[in-house]
């Protein structure tokens, strides 16, 4: 979703951007743009496709203002004019936007009545239309003025037409955060922007002013604020791609160390007040990889615990007719913890229940706020928008959490599973070339599975279709021949998900009854393959032993390897597939 960067510097402040705005590329982007100031004037450059086109028209000349952008495309078409900043009409104001301001069209007609003219078709535009015709001297009773009159999500930042080096900014509900030191002064829409430091996060209804060297929070009152920086930059390596060619491949490797982390992290954790909660169900929430972590964490609960429990995905979950009381207790996992729908999830269940679990790789996220009880998933920094350790360390961070619940003595063991679990994927290596060669030019691929294993095939239809862009639907096993052979044609791959004995037969029955329509079948399994499956699959695969909760995990890991390699192959950049982004914000 959309980045925005502000920085205010003594040296070069546009060259700071553009290193900001490559920084934010992983959340997905269509097109970007910039504006300096330069002698009270603001200068605003745009440009479609990456930051290095931005970067080719943005001249050297130094500027000590500049606000930044990357923009994925929600209200207007691709295009440069649609491509923010947006200035006023009077050229007052340029504004830089993530979010969506909801009630645009009416004040559009309001404005457009009063003789205003809009020239690009977002809904940006009523930010910078509204800052140029609101008249207070005062700034930021322009923007409090402005706060009143627009609804919706929104992180901005505003840059004036006058001689002084200053940004303004406001945020409600999508994230903002801002670094303030004597060198460099700077807003980013994550701090992964920010240079090693203490700094600060925006919260709902704020309003900031950045000066170099000095920052001042306001309420929508005008009142100042005194706010301290409570977030500290942590470097990791993830930011940097090191030997590999892309996020993609270095956050699959990465999975393995994520887990250790994770289990250090349970032990270290005071968890005393999970242990505490009392409930009679548990719904499970998230958005795609996240909601089949829930999938398997549902199963979880009721393998272990025998609780009735059910995931959810976090889009319907609001507007179904799902069932909550106080006894219930909510768990939503999200990597970003920006997810807009898992927010409203969780907004909507905190008014029926106390007992509130999230589960997220970001701590300091507008979801975590909405927790009674925040877990880390530990999974590190992740780049590439298709999620591939912070999946496996959902999963492993709610295998954790059950084991939690069941007694001190599982927890310890669940631990000491994770860690072995994490050595054995050390060890785990997989050639997928020739696997990946098979499918790579295929029309449509189908995965199967059952049980644990449906949601692995899911998990693996949902990486191959993000980034291969070929079409993956995976089914339950037994449910093929309820409809789905119809599309069954000669040739076609099938994958093939078994990997639990006691329902090894009953999938490996469906998998033939494919094979004898023609699909070409491939097989992941938890033993070494027997003869007759050496002949009836192209391609047999087998995990390494782990405990049987566990081997979703493992599972994985070649099918995040195959859909990279097939992505390739196709000449896509898995880091960045088409019309995906990283941090969904909105709904
Ligand atoms: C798939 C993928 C997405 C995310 C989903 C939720 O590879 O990355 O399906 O899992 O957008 O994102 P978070 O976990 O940040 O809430």
């Amino acid at each position: 979703m959309c980045g925005i960067v502000g920085v205010i510097e003594k040296e070069n402040a546009t060259e700071k951007v553009l290193q900001g705005l490559e920084k934010l590329q992983y959340r997905g982007y269509d097109s970007a743009g910039i504006c300096f100031k330069s002698e009270e004037k603001l200068n605003v450059i745009k440009s479609l496709g990456t930051i290095d086109f931005l970067r080719e028209k943005v001249p050297k000349n130094k500027s000590n203002v500049a606000i930044g952008h990357t923009r994925w495309a929600t209200h207007g078409k691709v295009c440069e004019t649609n491509a923010h900043p947006i200035l006023s009409e009077n050229k007052n104001w340029a504004v830089v936007h993530n979010g969506i301001i909801e009630n645009y069209k009416y004040i559009c007609d309001d404005l457009q009545e009063k003789g205003v003219h809009f020239s690009t078709q977002t809904d940006t535009e009523t930010i910078s239309a509204l800052l140029g015709q609101n008249n207070f001297l005062n700034p930021i009773k322009n923007i409090a003025f402005l706060m009143q009159q627009i609804k919706g999500s929104y992180a901005f930042c505003a840059v004036k037409n006058d001689d002084k080096q200053q940004i303004f900014a406001a945020k409600n509900k999508s994230p903002l955060y801002v670094f303030c030191s004597p060198y460099i002064s700077m807003l980013a829409s994550d701090p992964i922007c920010f240079p090693k430091g203490e700094y600060f996060k925006m919260e709902d209804g704020e309003i900031c002013k950045l000066q170099i060297g000095k920052v001042e929070f306001f309420d929508c009152k005008c009142q100042q604020i005194k706010k301290q920086p409570n977030l500290e930059q942590q470097f990791d390596a993830a930011e940097d791609i090191g030997q590999f060619d892309h996020y993609m491949l270095k956050e699959i490797y990465q999975t393995s160390p994520a887990l250790r982390r994770l289990a250090i992290n349970f032990l270290n954790l005071d968890l005393s007040a999970l242990k505490k909660l009392s409930f009679d169900k548990v719904k499970l929430v998230g958005c795609g990889s996240a909601y089949h972590s829930c999938m398997i964490g549902c199963e979880y609960f009721k393998k272990v615990l025998k609780v009735d429990s059910e995931a959810l995905q976090a889009s319907e979950f609001r507007y179904g007719s799902t069932l909550l009381t106080k006894k219930t207790l909510c768990i939503f996992v999200s990597q970003s913890g920006e997810t807009a729908d898992t927010i409203a999830a969780a907004e909507f269940a905190s008014k029926k229940t106390k007992n509130i679990v999230v589960l997220t790789n970001v701590l300091h996220s507008t979801l975590a706020k909405l927790g009674k009880i925040i877990l880390p998933i530990s999974a590190g920094v992740e780049m590439a928008v298709a999620s591939t350790k912070a999946y496996s360390c959902q999963v492993a961070a709610l295998y954790l959490l059950v084991m939690t619940l069941k007694s001190e003595k599982m927890f310890y063991k669940a631990v000491s599973d994770v860690f072995l679990l994490s050595k054995k994927l050390d060890k785990f290596y997989i050639n997928m070339a020739e696997f990946a060669q098979e499918i790579s030019f295929a029309q449509s691929v189908f995965f199967i599975g059952k049980g644990l294993d449906y949601v692995t095939a899911m998990e693996g239809a949902l990486k191959l279709k993000e980034i291969s862009y070929i079409n993956c639907n995976a089914y339950p096993a037994g449910e093929l021949k309820h409809g789905i052979l119809t599309l069954i044609e000669k040739d076609v791959p099938l994958i093939v998900v078994a990997t639990q004995p006691k329902i090894y037969e009953k999938t490996m029955n469906s998998a033939l009854e494919a094979k004898s329509r023609g699909a070409k079948l491939f097989l992941i399994s938890a033993s070494p393959p027997k003869a007759f499956e050496l002949e009836d699959f192209e391609m047999c695969l087998s995990l390494p032993k782990c405990p049987p909760l566990l081997r979703p995990i493992l599972a994985i890991l070649p099918l995040q390897k195959l859909s990279y390699l097939v992505s390739i192959q196709r000449g896509n950049n898995p880091d960045m597939p088409r019309n995906l982004a990283k941090s969904v914000t909105v709904e």
